[in-house]
């Protein structure tokens, strides 16, 4: 599968996009990579990793541009096994997800040209990776801008990460839209979140027209992992909201196939 994690700011995605990579890999399919786009520790850290380090793609990764070549200013390396690549350039997590970050911006003097070859990597990588080698999950941006235009073009679905508010909803029918146009997803579901009534996953069905896939309660317990540093899976294994996330997995592989 190749999924990605999708929504306003602040829904929820990171911390269940983690959940979801720690509970797949336990499936035992096939193994999971999990992808970060964002700067911000979110997904490492719902992951269980506790990273302030520099994991981004280093510098051999790419070379420049040929003449006569189109496209960008850094291209991979000619003969890249990407296989070879990811293994080599991601970090270990827990239950066997390995994790691949865009590359974070580690002070001025650092910020520019290595930060955008390593960038440049990534998204190449991610959109030429091998078809049934890795479950890919990747946790986007928030918001409704370039959500699958750039690299998030790698996924096949999108799972929309909704709070069940009127802004919540209206941005969440917004990305679902822009979803369609750009030619991303061919399936695109919302997962209601931060629950707090039984009928919140029909209101978000009803106000986005998707198809409401899970329904994560509000639960302390995903704020207190989180200010703990820790993975809500290990930190809360039996809290009411990864519990849900558990099922959820299982949905998703019933829907979209492993
Ligand atoms: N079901 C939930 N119950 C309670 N708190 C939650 C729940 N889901 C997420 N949170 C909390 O909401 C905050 C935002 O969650 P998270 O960082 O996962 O959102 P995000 O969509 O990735 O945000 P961003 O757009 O900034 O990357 C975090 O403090 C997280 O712990
Ligand atoms: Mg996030």
């Amino acid at each position: 599968m190749k999924l990605a994690f999708v929504g306003k700011g602040g829904a929820g995605k990171s911390a269940i996009a983690g959940t979801f990579c720690r509970f797949l890999a336990r499936r035992g399919d096939v193994p999971v990579l999990a992808i970060d786009s964002d700067p911000l520790p979110g997904l490492a850290l719902s992951l269980g990793l506790d990273i302030d380090d520099d994991v981004r793609i280093p510098d051999e990764a790419v070379r420049e541009r040929r003449e006569g070549e189109r496209g960008g200013r850094y291209r991979l390396v000619d003969d890249l096994d990407i296989v070879e690549a990811v293994e080599k350039w991601s970090v270990h997590a827990a239950d066997g997800v390995r994790f691949l970050q865009f590359g974070k911006v580690k002070g001025q003097a650092e910020s520019g040209n290595r930060l955008w070859k390593s960038q440049m990597a990534f998204r190449q990588i991610t959109q030429n990776l091998p078809e049934d080698h890795w479950h890919v999950v990747g946790d986007l941006p928030g918001g409704t801008r370039q959500a699958f235009t750039g690299w998030g073009g790698f996924a096949r679905t999108a799972l929309i990460v909704v709070e069940p508010t009127a802004a919540g909803t209206l941005s969440a029918r917004r990305l679902a839209r822009m979803v369609a146009l750009e030619h991303g997803p061919e399936r695109v579901f919302a997962i209601a979140n931060k629950c707090r009534r039984d009928d919140d996953a029909e209101f978000v069905a009803e106000k986005t027209g998707l198809e409401v896939v899970g329904a994560v309660p509000w639960d302390e317990a995903f704020a207190e992992a989180e200010r703990n540093r820790r993975a809500p899976i290990d930190d809360a294994p039996d809290s009411a909201a990864v519990r849900e996330v558990e099922s959820l997995v299982n949905r998703v592989v019933a829907e979209v196939g492993v």
